[in-house]
């Protein structure tokens, strides 16, 4: 009978490098790994331990500290993040932008109020989150046989400190099991090809999005205002103070009738006296206080 089970070649981190490792990522990313989950560090980094040759984190740390790889940090940046995603993630956003968001933007474009819309994606992943903001604007325009206003009319950045999953993001091909994940028949067969094993994105939605490498945890002065921010699912790996850091830059970087989308948790705490919680349905969005949508 064969042996079904496999040793896993983790090899176990002591406390001290535990600490070490710690500071590295939380300095190199902002993310905060608590002490009850340092096996992330064992798991995470083993191929990366393996395909160097050491076995104790000790000797790792050295490693990278030799700078013989300039792309150690990033390559354990790759491996530390969690980049689960899926296409139309709790589908309120995009619910809120065809009943709310999209008709005022689009007469703020026909009015000559607004010359674009911006949106980003601050944490994108492999790309779902964009892509889905792409295909909810470009269908909702096709529905509505808008004329005068196109997709070309909108900016969609998207970000992420991974340069792994931003590869993957920017292919705009996704394999069978995520293609699945979140998209429905309806856009599946509007906008993507099968080809082989993979499915294709339409290249008008795909190179409607711009993906770069950004950390959160820098200043993002740079790119300028922006209409609509999803920010979700990300703040969670972050300290208190980091979040609430991120949170006020994020007030810098929105419209005044700017909408933060948030993921489905709620931060009242952080988001003091800026920011105003909306509901819509059961939906939840913010924009700066004082502003009436
Ligand atoms: C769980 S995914 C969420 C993806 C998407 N926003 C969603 O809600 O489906 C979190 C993403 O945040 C990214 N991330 C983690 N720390 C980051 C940082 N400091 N700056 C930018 N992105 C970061 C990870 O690489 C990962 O892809």
């Amino acid at each position: 009978m064969n042996n079904i089970f496999i040793r896993l070649p983790y090899n176990s981190i002591g406390q001290k490098e535990f600490k070490l490792f710690k500071a590295l990522l939380a300095k190199n990313s902002g993310i905060d790994i608590p002490a009850e989950k340092a096996y992330l560090f064992e798991t995470r980094l083993a191929k990366m331990m393996a395909d160097v040759g050491l076995d104790s984190f000790a000797e790792f740390y050295k490693y990278i500290q030799s700078g013989a790889d300039p792309l150690a940090v990033q390559k354990i940046i790759n491996a530390m993040t969690t980049n689960e995603t899926l296409w139309f993630r709790d589908a309120a956003p995009w619910k809120i932008m065809e009943d709310i968001l999209l008709p005022k933007l689009i007469g703020a474009l026909l009015s000559g109020r607004k010359s674009r819309i911006r949106i980003w994606c601050a944490a994108v992943s492999t790309g779902q989150e964009a892509y889905s903001t792409a295909m909810c604007i470009d269908d909702y325009l096709t529905k509505n046989a808008v004329s005068g206003v196109t997709l070309s009319d909108f900016d969609i950045v998207a970000t992420d400190i991974s340069t792994r999953v931003l590869d993957i993001a920017k292919k705009g091909r996704y394999d069978a099991i995520s293609i699945q994940r979140g998209l429905s028949d309806y856009y599946r067969v509007k906008y993507f090809t099968k080809n082989g094993s993979a499915w294709h994105l339409d290249p008008s939605i795909r190179d409607t999005v711009k993906f770069s490498a950004f950390n959160l945890d820098n200043d993002f002065n740079h790119f300028g205002t922006f209409d609509i921010i999803f920010c979700r699912y990300v703040l969670i790996y972050f300290s208190q103070a980091l979040k609430k850091e991120i949170i006020s830059n994020i007030y810098g970087s929105l419209a005044d009738d700017g909408i933060l989308f948030l993921g489905n948790y709620t931060l009242y705490d952080l988001l003091e006296d800026n920011y105003k919680l909306n509901m819509y349905k059961d939906f939840s969005y913010y924009t700066k206080k004082a502003v009436i949508l």
